[in-house]
């Protein structure tokens, strides 16, 4: 059994993945004490991590039904990452891996996500093209084995979630935006108004700024009072132009690649409206369940079931990484 936690940002995760894949157990303590400052705090994320981490990892432990001495690897997410969250995560696994002598893997965050899709009951299998879109990044990668990926566009500014936080912001709505933005879209009109998706940009690269600007002067424009009563029409608008920004990279990236599967990783990808669109495109679709999207402990075991593992004691002087991406590049 592997032993995973994740705590790269604000939710403070551990899980039991078996060798084969199935997720035996899944924790996922999210620290809703940021949801006041409007976003991640990343200070008081530290903190947090370090009451809950022993309570989680016990509770995946007796969710899973064993004991530590049942476990035969721990791993963890070593970045990209709030480096303060990241270190509380690394520390804590060191000292549960070392206590029993047992192999370290340390797992990249993005890595992470894209083997949300490796796991059981239902292991969409590469090669496919995968787009990840999360809180700190919004990618595409060709994806043709279980350990690395090949980067083949990214976001020029904003991340997908990180323009969804900031949309929800602009709305007055709570953090994190995706969700809340996804609830009052449901009672909006998404033709009520026209966000621009940076179509002009040519190639696999995203840009969300422009949308970010675009929504600021219209709430402006309208007024306070105005823009407080089409709240859900802007709401499903602002989600309507994630989506389609999302979908038309995809788009044209099936196209240059030739590539027939598609998955779909990172919180964002819990978003109905985005799952519904990218289900209309011509292709096999992988999509793990929504508790797999968002940052979660599971993705992270599932991974290292890929990813070299380093024996006692060499891990005890590994280091976290805030940004970058540290997967190996398969091409
Ligand atoms: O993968 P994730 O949990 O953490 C990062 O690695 O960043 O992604 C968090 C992002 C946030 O920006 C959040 O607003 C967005 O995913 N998100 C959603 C939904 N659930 C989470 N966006 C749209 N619809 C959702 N249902
Ligand atoms: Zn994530």
């Amino acid at each position: 059994m592997i032993l995973a936690i994740e705590t790269s940002c604000d939710d403070t995760c551990a899980a039991v993945v078996s060798p084969d894949g199935r997720v035996v157990s899944s924790v996922v303590s999210s620290q809703g004490v940021h949801a006041r400052y409007g976003g991640v705090v990343p200070e008081i994320a530290s903190r947090h991590h370090l009451e809950l981490l022993d309570a989680v990892v016990d509770d995946a432990l007796a969710s899973a039904g064993i004991a530590l001495a049942g476990v035969e690897r721990v791993a963890v997410t070593q970045g990209p990452g709030l480096v303060g969250a990241l270190l509380v995560g690394v520390a804590g696994a060191k000292a549960l891996a070392a206590a029993r002598r047992m192999p370290l893997v340390p797992v990249d965050h993005l890595q992470g996500h894209v083997a949300a899709s490796f796991l059981a009951p239902e292991p969409f299998e590469p090669p496919f093209l995968c787009l990840l879109a999360s809180g700190g990044h919004t990618m595409l990668m060709r994806v043709e084995g279980h350990h690395g990926y090949e980067l083949l566009g990214q976001t020029l500014d904003d991340a997908a979630g990180e323009a969804l936080d900031k949309g929800a912001r602009l709305l007055g709505l709570g953090f994190p935006g995706g969700p809340a933005i996804e609830r009052l879209a449901a009672e909006g009109d998404p033709g009520a108004f026209d966000f621009p998706i940076s179509a002009g940009l040519a190639g696999l690269d995203f840009s969300f700024s422009g949308l970010k600007t675009s929504l600021l002067y219209r709430v402006r424009d309208l007024g306070e009072a105005q823009a407080l009563r089409q709240r859900a029409d802007l709401a499903a608008a602002f989600q309507h132009a994630v989506v389609e920004a999302l979908a038309l990279r995809v788009e044209r990236a099936l196209e240059s690649t030739g590539m027939g599967r598609l998955a779909v990783c990172g919180g964002v990808a819990a978003n109905g409206p985005l799952r519904e669109r990218l289900a209309r495109c011509d292709v096999e679709l992988g999509i793990p369940e929504r508790a797999l999207c968002t940052d979660n402990a599971a993705m992270i075991g599932s991974a290292a079931r890929f990813a070299p593992a380093l024996p006692f004691p060499d891990y005890l002087g590994l280091d976290v990484y805030a940004s970058g991406e540290r997967a190996p590049v398969t091409a």
